[in-house]
Parts: C-alpha cells; structure tokens; sequence
C-alpha cells in the first residue's frame, strides 16, 4: 500500500522511496514472535532516559511496539500496538495491547485527543504511509501532547522503506522530521543524538514534537 501519486503530500520523495524489497504482507515477517533487542542496552537505556527527560506520564500509546517499551519510569497506562501477539502479551509495562498493521490500515483504532503521549521506538523505517499514521498521532494525541521517535542505524533491511536504506543517519533524522513538516500540526520540533558521539555502540537518535 504505497502512497498514491496523487496525494499532493508525498510529491518530492523520489520514485520508489516507499517501495520494499519484501513487499509480502507485514503478517508473514512478523508471524513469528522475536523476542530480542533490536538495539543495544546503551541505546535501550537513551531511550529511557529520553522518555523521562520529556515526563511521558499518564496515558501513552507505543506505536509498532513488542515485548519491551524501554520507559524508565512507566506511565501509568501505556499501550503497546504492533504486529505480533505473543511479543506484545509479554510486553510487562503495557497496561493493554493492540495487533494492527499500520501498512494495511494507518488508521488507529484509539478516540481523538485520547494520549498524553505517542512514543515510536526503531520502527518508523518500516511505514509506506508515514504521513497517515503521523496524522492519526496527532489526532489521538491531547494538545501539546508529545509524539517521539528514535531510531539506531540498524533495521530489517528488506522492511524498511528503500528511501531508509538509501541514506545515512543525517538522512533518517531529515525524513522523520519531513514526515512531521508534511503530515503539519506539530510545533516544537527536536532532533538530537542521544547516544555519546564517540561511542562505538549503536547510536540512538531522537526527533519529536508536539501536537500544535
Ligand atoms: C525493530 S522492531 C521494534 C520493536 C520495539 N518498538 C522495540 O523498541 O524493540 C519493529 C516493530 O515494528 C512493528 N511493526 C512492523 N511493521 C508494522 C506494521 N505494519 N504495523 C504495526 N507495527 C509494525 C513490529 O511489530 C515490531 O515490533
């Protein structure tokens, strides 16, 4: 379900940039629980970090979420939507889960203004319709509410998006922030290594805003 040519706001992104090498449905590659790290612990624990450095508290959802959510101090409800059940039933913060395929349907299944919080950990890569789903975050956010998302420089490489795999690390934090320009509404906007720059681990960058 890549984006229509004629949907004025994906105009620019080149030919083919939300295209996969796997285009087979999301089910299939996520049919089989994986319950590891996709990032290494010095990048789980940035991630925290970030998570209470921005006082994510009271009702959050993690988008395309699994059987850890990384909060340091965990919100009081927090839930968890993604692709696999047995990962996202061992998800031990979430305080309800949800199986969705964003790819199938951008839609979220959540009420308007219904989220202090929208969190998106190493996994914005894998959306062919980033827009939608950054419209639906916002709508589920309440106003001024956050919507943050981090990523390393590691991914599912046949998932991704060709536009991801194309570029570098400045690249990735300049799509996410383009994804937050287009879809509109959002003020406030941070980019930001939150990982040490001379570390040799997996660095974990953050781009976030708020709903205007
Ligand atoms: C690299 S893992 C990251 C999991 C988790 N956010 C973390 O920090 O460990 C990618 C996640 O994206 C989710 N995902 C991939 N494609 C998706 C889709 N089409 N709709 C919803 N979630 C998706 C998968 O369920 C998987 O948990």
């Amino acid at each position: 379900m890549v984006p229509d040519s004629d949907d004025d706001r994906y105009a620019g992104f080149p030919p083919g940039f939300f295209d996969r090498v796997d285009d087979s449905p999301d089910s299939d590659f996520y049919f089989e629980p994986r319950l590891v790290t996709h990032i290494d612990n010095e990048a789980i624990t940035a991630v925290g970090v970030l998570y209470r450095e921005l006082r994510l508290e009271g009702t959050v959802l993690d988008l395309m979420g699994s059987w850890v959510s990384h909060f340091l101090d965990v919100p009081t409800q927090l839930i968890v939507l993604g692709m696999n059940a047995t990962e996202l039933m061992q998800n031990d913060q979430a305080a309800s889960w949800v199986q969705h395929d964003l790819n199938d349907d951008p839609r979220l299944p959540f009420e308007d203004a219904s989220f202090d919080a929208v969190v998106c950990c190493v996994s914005v890569d894998y959306l062919v319709r980033p827009l939608e789903v950054f419209d639906e975050a916002r709508r589920c956010l309440k106003r001024g509410g956050v919507f943050v998302n981090t990523f390393s420089n590691r991914c599912f490489p046949t998932k991704a998006i060709q536009g991801w795999g194309q570029t570098d690390d400045r690249g990735h934090i300049a799509i996410v922030g383009e994804y937050f320009r287009r879809s509109g509404g959002w003020v406030d906007l941070h980019a930001e290594l939150r990982t040490e720059s001379s570390g040799r681990g997996d660095p974990l960058y953050a781009v976030w805003g708020y709903k205007e």
